[in-house]
């Protein structure tokens, strides 16, 4: 018998989707180069057939094909390459990795091009959601989602409603362009709890079990997520009588997907300030040996000054709100731009479950309209979080800058409102000194049209 979806690559991700598919009732081909590696899988579930050859694996296909790929971003042209002189017209190639949405609309042109339909297939939740059930973002020919749509659905993770956290979201890229900003905001997420721990830890002295309980607490109400759920089990895992967290090196590691949000949003305009600085934090960690060598002469020794429990909880909220408030706003230029069918509505839905930036936040925002999702600032359901955020928020970098402590997320937040709420920057003066030095012209209060000045130098 055929199998109806095959799968390239059997890393973490890739073997267990293969098992979410199978469990699921779907019968599953499996490629991979390593056969141990196969066998493993072979072991776990038998009803999985297992190839290491590309063409017998195309083969035992029902056609026409669906091909997901698990590999690395870096083996996508490789593996597409060669599989496409096995495929045949109607078939499909699924890359289920995360991928520049740019290149994918590169390859969907090239598969085109052989009458072969490429899918951009963001999956988030990692190797145990891809288990248990991924948040999925499709990208690709409506066609392909109408036959594709209640396999992938199957395995999605379920709303609280129980609907598939994946959707439609358009052609031509438009599910790895979700998948990259969705990372963006983890990135920025988990900037926000390491800075919210540094604070607890440097401001208030607690150790990692009494923040571990705060993280509980909070993670009962509006301020929880996935991402503080993990944080408050990581601080108090302990090897014999040490915890872990205390001998890992703080050089963050990172693969790409932040620096592309911040890239797309200078690209289009778009202040992203927040995935960016959490994007920057991460290069300056990786720079040890410099902080190392700077921290003997500069590093402070101010006495701490505590911050309040319920403030920081306020400006852990506002900051969240504020992160989701960029990422939405460069969404929707980016989709209007494209010509795709993201909306708000989608976006909650789909990461609702599953996903790693899952919240209560983003739950709570199935209840928006579409159009609040364009200025989430003015939604009077949000300015009871900014009303008690920003007080909350001056209190606790007055805290963090006596106290000596880096909280460059939770300053940019205050930066970034500060200035998108004052309705005249000193933005004048740099257009006058544009002119000044290059005859740039400006626009004036008092009159039409670009004028130009002639400065006396
Ligand atoms: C991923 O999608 O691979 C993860 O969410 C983590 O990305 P990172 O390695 O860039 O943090």
């Amino acid at each position: 018998m055929s199998s109806s979806i095959g799968i390239v690559g059997i890393g973490a991700m890739g073997r267990n989707l293969a098992l979410n598919l199978i469990l699921k009732g779907h019968t599953v081909s499996a490629y991979d180069i390593d056969s141990d590696q196969l066998q493993q899988l072979q072991n776990e579930n038998s009803n999985i057939r297992t190839f290491t050859s590309l063409g017998h694996f195309v083969d035992s296909l029902a056609k026409p094909r669906s091909i997901l790929l698990s590999v690395s971003s870096h083996l996508v042209d490789e593996v597409l390459s060669d599989l496409l002189n096995f495929v045949e017209k109607e078939d499909s190639i699924i890359d289920g990795g995360n991928s520049h949405y740019k290149l994918t609309q590169t390859r969907q042109v090239l598969c085109e091009e052989k009458g072969i339909e490429f899918v951009g297939l963001g999956i988030s939740g990692g190797p145990k959601g891809a288990k248990t059930g991924p948040s999925m973002m499709f990208g690709g020919k409506l066609s392909v989602w109408n036959r594709l749509s209640s396999l992938l659905q199957s395995i999605a993770a379920k709303s609280k409603e129980g609907l598939p956290c994946i959707d439609y979201l358009g052609d031509n890229g438009a599910g790895h362009f979700v998948k990259t900003i969705h990372n963006g905001i983890e990135y920025a997420d988990m900037q926000l709890i390491a800075e919210t721990y540094e604070i607890l830890k440097r401001c208030n002295s607690l150790g990692n079990e009494e923040i571990s309980d705060i993280f509980k607490k909070w993670n009962q109400g509006i301020l929880s997520s996935y991402l503080l759920e993990i944080s408050a089990e990581i601080l108090v895992e302990k090897e014999q009588d040490r915890f872990l967290v205390d001998l890992i090196i703080d050089k963050a590691a990172q693969k790409g997907t932040g620096r592309w949000s911040s890239e797309i949003g200078l690209e289009y305009g778009i202040p992203l300030d927040l995935i960016t600085i959490a994007v920057q934090q991460r290069i300056i960690s990786s720079h040890k040996d410099k902080r190392v060598i700077l921290a003997n002469l500069y590093e402070s020794n101010h006495s701490p000054t505590s911050v309040a429990l319920e403030d920081l909880a306020s400006a852990y909220l506002f900051a969240r709100l504020l992160i989701l408030e960029q990422a939405f706003n460069l969404i929707i230029t980016v989709n209007t731009d494209q010509s795709w069918k993201i909306n708000g509505g989608k976006l909650v839905k789909i990461w609702e479950n599953g996903c790693i930036i899952r919240s209560s936040l983003i739950h709570q925002m199935s209840k928006l309209e579409e159009k609040d999702f364009s200025n989430l600032l003015l939604n009077p359901d949000y300015q009871e979080i900014i009303q008690h955020g920003l007080p909350s928020l001056q209190k606790i970098l007055s805290s963090t800058i006596t106290s000596g402590v880096s909280s460059p997320l939770f300053s940019s937040v205050m930066q970034y409102f500060l200035s998108i709420t004052t309705s005249r920057l000193p933005s004048y003066l740099i257009q006058a000194q544009r002119d000044y030095f290059g005859s740039h012209g400006f626009e004036r209060s008092d009159r039409t049209g670009l004028y130009r000045h002639k400065w006396l130098d």
